[in-house]
């Protein structure tokens, strides 16, 4: 079922009321708030469970709203917001006077992105504000791709749920730091490196570390409840196999060369060839191995090159250690 107009109008008043929806956009299900409402958003942090000093981000219609949300604009920002808008990047800004502290886990910054989904967009008019809003699941679980996947995560904790089908892109947002000297990579996402570094004309870090409150960046997230162990692609049956007889039950990821070998595993999940339709349909492999009860999954990393870069980050922080939670 997509949303049709009236859902649209009605999913504006719950927002204009405080409520919380939630949103496709073309990444991951969003759940949303009025950006410029304090108590909603803090609401928010406590259906998430996220600590409320993890910034999130302001969804707003189009570029040229952009100087209303942030305190200044580096041409270097303008130049990628004029490129990739709407579309799966994020620019982290100086915070405007109409973000409160609340979305922005209290710092000085705010993460800002035109969503490329149309109904997302059709909110964003309806409504007229800007809507904040993370992934729509519960603090380091899996984003949602599906408005299955969110009623399934969140249930009646949310007010509104717009279904927009299944997320083309599949992984978050590129977040591109843009208020230092030179812009870098945050968190890698659906826009590529190659894509940033061919329109900024100069290479693009992606700092492994940062000072920044991310929790994207925190080791484990965007786990599923199986542990995920990343072996290299030609080790991944033989791994599979030595824990299969150690009792457990394995879900594998097949990566693409090895498309038709024989592994014994309790669920198999047969990789697509295309970095694309490998992001478009990752989440939703991982609650499927979920759903089927596998409590270890075997993967390997793709290569790192365009939306490889993005899985493998996704990957790695699902297999990372979940002692700290
Ligand atoms: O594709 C996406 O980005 C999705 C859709 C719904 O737009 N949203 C999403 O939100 O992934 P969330 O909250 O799950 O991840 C947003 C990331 C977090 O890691 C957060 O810490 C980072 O953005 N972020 C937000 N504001 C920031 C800031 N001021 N400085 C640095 N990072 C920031
Ligand atoms: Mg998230």
């Amino acid at each position: 079922m997509t949303a049709v107009a009236t859902d649209i109008e009605s999913a504006a008043g719950v927002l204009r009321a405080g409520g919380l929806v939630a949103l496709p956009t073309e990444t991951v299900y969003g759940l949303g708030a009025n950006a410029e409402d304090p108590v909603a958003v803090a609401r928010i942090f406590r259906v998430k469970g996220r600590p409320p000093s993890h910034p999130l981000i302001v969804h707003i219609a189009a570029a040229d709203q952009l100087d209303d949300w942030v305190g200044e604009v580096p041409a270097t920002a303008r130049l990628l917001a004029g490129h990739f808008w709407p579309g799966p990047l994020t620019l982290v800004l100086r915070r405007g006077h109409r973000v409160p502290l609340e979305a922005t886990g209290g710092l000085e910054t705010v993460a800002v992105r035109v969503p490329d989904h149309p109904v997302a967009l059709a909110l964003l008019s309806a409504f007229g504000g800007g809507i904040t809003a993370p992934s729509a699941n519960r603090f380091g679980s899996v984003s949602p791709t599906t408005a299955d996947h969110v009623r399934a995560e969140l249930g009646d904790a949310v007010d509104f749920v717009l279904d927009g089908g299944s997320c083309q892109v599949g992984v978050e947002s590129t977040i591109v730091d843009v208020t230092g000297t030179t812009p870098s990579i945050l968190r890698p996402g659906g826009v590529t490196r190659e894509d940033l570094e061919a329109v900024l004309g100069n290479p693009v870090a992606v700092p492994s570390t940062s000072d920044v409150r991310v929790p994207g960046r925190h080791p484990s997230h965007y786990a599923p409840r199986a542990r995920v162990v990343l072996v290299e692609p030609e080790k991944v049956v033989a791994e599979a196999e030595l824990a299969r007889a150690a009792g457990h039950r394995v879900g594998v990821f097949l990566p693409p060369p090895l498309t038709d070998a024989a592994v014994r595993a309790h669920a198999v999940v047969v990789l697509p060839a295309s970095p694309d339709a490998y992001a478009h349909g990752l989440y939703g492999f991982l609650r499927e191995l979920d759903q089927k009860g596998c409590d270890l999954i075997v993967a390997s990393l793709p290569v790192e090159e365009g939306l490889g870069l993005a899985i493998a980050n996704r990957l790695r922080r699902a297999a990372g250690p979940r002692s700290s939670w």
